[in-house]
């Protein structure tokens, strides 16, 4: 089964928040969720240790280089879908993480800094194409979008991935306190009290609108080569 990994160079992007978002409702669906921490901070971690979010949802904790590939073999045999949350490093981590996914998603606030944090990520993805022949899908997805007004830097994050041609996903991720405060308070978005969390539906339902948009462009996970990884590897080498 899949393994989508969450990436952008620049910090705070929504990363663990989006992470958070897809794993929750793709365990609400009834599949399998396995989340590999990799970032040393450990938010999502966090986050899980305060009461879990049901028996579908697993995290593995303290991810690194040096175990990512491990940990994500043994994700496999469990089944079901691997979410990668990455810190914001540039680095061999996630060179690694990059190569073993079936599809990277490119979280973006609304600045023009974000999408450059983004665009890094695409620079390694198009370079694995052109010196490795390895395609690996993405979706850049715009994240703490207010929904009632287009701010003017949210226009310029636009404006910058526009200019490069790179596409956006149709579904934004608002900015809503159920994302927020679900760290503090653990557990999955849908056992909050509505009571407790504003708009607490409207962030639900934005969360089935990503997760069905993701699920519609991934493709059926397909065979990857051997190669692949250590590919990845190499285009992050030959670029430092
Ligand atoms: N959609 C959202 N609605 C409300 N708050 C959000 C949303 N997305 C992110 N945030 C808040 O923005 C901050 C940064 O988000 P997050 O931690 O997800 O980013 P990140 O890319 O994982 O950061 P890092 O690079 O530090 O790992 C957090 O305080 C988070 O609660
Ligand atoms: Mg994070």
């Amino acid at each position: 089964m899949p393994i989508i990994t969450f990436a952008n160079t620049k910090g705070g992007a929504g990363k663990t928040t989006a992470v958070l978002i897809l794993a929750t409702e793709l365990a609400r669906r009834g599949n399998r969720v396995t989340v590999l921490d990799a970032d040393p901070r450990g938010w999502i971690s966090r986050w899980h240790s305060i009461s879990g979010a049901g028996a579908l949802l697993s995290v593995v904790p303290g991810i690194t280089e040096d175990t990512i590939e491990q940990a994500a073999a043994k994700a496999r045999k469990r089944g079901g879908y691997i979410l990668v949350d990455l810190p914001s490093s540039h680095d061999a981590l996630l060179a690694k993480a990059v190569g073993l996914a079936d599809h990277v998603m490119i979280p973006v606030q609304g600045c023009a800094m974000d999408a450059a944090g983004g665009a890094e990520v695409l620079e390694l993805l198009n370079e694995l194409d052109a010196r490795c022949n390895v395609r690996i899908p993405y979706s850049v997805v715009l994240t703490r979008v207010n929904s009632a007004v287009t701010t003017r830097a949210l226009q310029a994050a636009k404006d910058f991935l526009a200019a490069r041609a790179i596409s956006v996903l149709a579904t934004p991720i608002a900015e809503r306190a159920a994302y927020r405060d679900v760290f503090d308070k653990g557990g999955a978005l849908d056992r909050m009290n509505p009571a407790d969390v504003s708009n607490l539906d409207r962030a639900l339902e934005n969360a089935e609108r990503l997760c069905d948009e993701l699920l519609s462009i991934m493709p059926q996970r397909a065979a990857r080569p051997v190669a692949r990884k250590s590919a990845a590897e190499k285009t992050m080498k030959k670029a430092a």
